[in-house]
């Protein structure tokens, strides 16, 4: 007798609600389910099979759609949960269902992705080797980021974390890299300003966001950043370069600890779940760097965790710090200095090290991080005591000047061949005169020029990264004429 072939995907579980707690619903009858899986319930509710008692399986509300009761029926496919992935939601605004949330109509996917997709094998990855241009200076200059790595950016409320993150979108326009900001839990006023930016820079031509607020379902604030990387996996696989922001990982953490609380799992440390630091790992490990052979894309990540009083050992925080490559910490008392972006290099690592970086930045910032600390050191020691000799009074201006250099405005990321020409300026004198507050407008000047007196170099600069002999003289001859016309 001929074998009786069936199409699983076809076939449909029936059962039905035995219990609805807020977000988590009892459900009994389904005998074939595995976790992960998408269920129909009642008229138009969704939701994701998390767990299983000997009596019933534990559903996550994900779209609740008309008000569902006990008794309501239950239909599953005997398939897992995935979303619609595609390049038609490039430019568009969806939740956690890949559903649009911009008024649009539904988008054409290309296909579907599994939502707690597979994490490349490492024979499938390549180390990584070229710069993720953020568009910070501080950051591209002395912790750069590696396409493929995954760099945490931490810090306390209103530290200038989302503004680090939207500089590295902004900064990715003409650069074939496809930027997902994924939002949880977070006001629907902050999502709205993420908009206006995206509209702002022209985000929309390469970038989308993938977003839940503090109002929608915890199901969907749960599954938004496994949704965010599905559809970054689908360009990764393609052998584009795709970099995800994730704001923030303590508002998913949130999520994640009520719903396990519903799920009456046991509380373990600050009452969060035993396997938070697996959901986290589970995530970050699906960024990397893929080979020729699987198409040679690559996933960078920038999660963003939200401290309290400057606190990286409270529990998730440390966590995550353990499971990325690095993190920009960002700090309260240097942004109320005025030290924006407020990023503390003594605690900000990058374990990918310069190795990423352009030829020509790594000539040009070896001893900058040094001089940096030096004259922090140096400030702080001077701050109470008058009276510092002339040649302390010359070094710190000489720190001040450099302070200034690493300041930059929100939302106007400077292009890798910019810092090179700033960093050139600066290590070869060129600012010896200055004074600390004119520092911005002189540089903007000297950009301006060089970019419209020496195109060819700017050129050079973003093909070959090198700072070649030949460069060298064209911003020497730069800056010469640059301080005649100033004079
Ligand atoms: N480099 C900068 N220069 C001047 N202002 C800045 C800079 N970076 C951020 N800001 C301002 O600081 C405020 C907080 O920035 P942002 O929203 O990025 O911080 P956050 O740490 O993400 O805050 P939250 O904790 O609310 O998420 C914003 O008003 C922003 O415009
Ligand atoms: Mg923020």
């Amino acid at each position: 007798m001929a074998a009786l072939k069936i199409n699983l995907l076809q076939l449909k579980e029936h059962g039905k609600v035995a219990e609805v707690r807020q977000d988590v619903v009892h459900v009994t009858g389904l005998t074939n389910c595995m976790n992960g899986q998408l269920v129909n319930i009642g008229q138009s509710a969704q939701g994701v099979i998390v767990g299983f008692d000997p009596d019933y399986v534990l559903v996550l509300l994900v779209h609740e759609g008309a008000p569902i009761k006990p008794g309501d029926n239950v239909i599953t496919t005997l398939d897992e949960f995935r979303v619609p992935v595609g390049e038609n939601f490039i430019g568009r605004r969806v939740n956690a269902l890949g559903r649009p949330i911009d008024g649009g109509a539904m988008v054409k996917e290309s296909a579907r992705f599994p939502i707690f997709g597979r994490a490349p094998g490492v024979l499938e990855r390549i180390p990584l080797v070229k710069v993720m241009q953020t568009g910070t200076k501080i950051i591209d200059m002395m912790r750069p980021v590696g396409k493929g790595q995954r760099m945490l950016i931490i810090g306390d409320r209103m530290t200038g974390k989302t503004t680090v993150c939207m500089d590295a979108i902004l900064n990715q326009r003409g650069k074939n890299v496809f930027c997902i900001y994924c939002m949880v839990g977070k006001s629907e006023a902050a999502l709205n300003k993420i908009i206006d930016t995206f509209t702002e820079g022209h985000v929309w031509s390469y970038g989308m966001i993938v977003a839940s607020t503090a109002s929608d379902p915890m199901g969907q604030q749960y599954l938004t950043p496994y949704v965010a990387a599905s559809m970054g996996e689908y360009f990764m696989h393609k052998g584009q370069d795709v970099l995800v922001v994730f704001d923030d990982f303590t508002k998913h953490a949130w999520a994640y600890r009520q719903i396990s609380l519903l799920l009456e799992r046991a509380p373990g440390r600050d009452a969060y779940p035993g396997d938070i630091f697996y959901i986290h790992s589970q995530l970050v490990e699906r960024a990397g760097k893929l080979n020729a052979e699987n198409g040679g894309g690559s996933m960078t990540h920038l999660p963003v965790v939200e401290t309290q009083q400057g606190d990286v050992a409270g529990y998730i925080p440390s966590n995550i710090i353990s499971m990325t490559d690095g993190q920009i910490y960002m700090s309260t008392p240097l942004f109320s200095e005025g030290f924006k972006p407020a990023i503390d290099m003594g605690l900000s690592v990058s374990r990918i090290g310069n190795r990423v970086q352009w030829p020509a930045m790594k000539k040009l910032t070896g001893m900058l991080q040094l001089e940096f600390v030096r004259f922090k050191e140096l400030e702080r020691l001077t701050r109470i005591k008058a009276g510092v000799s002339a040649d302390v009074e010359k070094r710190l201006k000489r720190g001040k000047v450099l302070e200034e250099v690493l300041k930059q405005d929100p939302n106007k990321p400077v292009a890798m061949e910019e810092q090179v020409v700033i960093l050139f300026a600066l290590q070869n004198g060129f600012l010896a005169e200055a004074e600390p507050v004119e520092v911005k407008g002189i540089l903007a000047r000297l950009v301006k020029q060089v970019r419209a007196n020496r195109p060819e170099i700017i050129e050079d600069l973003i093909t070959n990264n090198q700072l070649t002999d030949k460069i060298k003289e064209g911003l020497h001859e730069e800056l010469t004429r640059f301080s005649r016309s100033a004079v």
